[in-house]
């Protein structure tokens, strides 16, 4: 299983790259937001800058999301994003628009993420227009009483039944549980925050375990 930082921020990624088990990076247009300090004079070449720093920290595939609706507009920007790394994935809405986008894309060797994905159809397009990765938003529908992890199932179970090789990026994670469930369903990739890479990590067992493997190593001090 792949595990990505589900964030813009360098020092996030440079955090999470020096534990050695980052496979890539993905934004969007809320977490570019969230760094930027100065938006009146933060600009798209700005933006383009900051991918290409993450993308000389990661090397894997690093998602960054077209920010217009129109197809033809989806294909401008996605062309000049593509162009900044080769490791950056053009992150696009699963809409009507979207979708043609993405059929352009991989029509022409630029890699994708279809994005904002809440149903198994929406996923079924994803894959049949030939995205890279597919991304099913799981925090998001458990918030409206709606189980993320039955739609991470039905995708992989969908995928596996045709051999689509679009690989499930599990999205809007929000606990250690969902990666538990994420591994257990067989999707490829979970993409996490920064907290919850920190949290998987942690059990309170181990913390006791080790106060009293210190305590007793005392005795060799001297
Ligand atoms: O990868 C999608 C993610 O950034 C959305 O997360 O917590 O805003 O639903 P959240």
């Amino acid at each position: 299983m792949k595990f990505f930082i589900d964030t813009a921020s360098l020092d996030e990624i440079n955090a999470a790259a020096e534990l050695g088990v980052l496979d890539g990076v993905t934004t969007n247009p809320s977490l570019i937001a969230k760094i930027v300090k100065d938006p009146a004079n933060f600009t798209y070449a700005d933006f383009k800058a900051h991918i290409a720093r993450i993308c000389e920290i990661v090397d894997g595939p690093v998602s960054a999301e077209v920010t217009t609706l129109k197809s033809e507009e989806m294909i401008a920007q996605g062309e000049e994003l593509a162009a900044i790394h080769k490791n950056v994935v053009v992150k696009c809405p699963l809409t009507v628009e979207g979708l043609k986008a993405i059929r352009h894309f991989s029509q022409n060797g630029i890699k994708t993420n279809a994005t904002l994905v809440f149903s198994p159809t929406q996923a079924l397009l994803a894959a049949k227009a030939g995205a890279d990765f597919v991304s099913p938003f799981v925090g998001r529908l458990d918030d409206v009483s709606t189980s993320g992890m039955e739609l991470v199932r039905q995708i992989v179970t969908i995928y596996d039944n045709y051999g689509y090789l679009t690989e499930v990026i599990v999205a809007s994670v929000r606990n250690p549980l969902h990666v538990v469930e994420s591994a257990m369903a067989g999707a490829d990739i979970a993409t996490l925050p920064y907290s919850v890479i920190k949290q998987l990590a942690n059990h309170p067992l181990t913390d006791k375990g080790l106060e009293k493997f210190m305590e007793d190593a005392a005795v060799m001090k001297g």
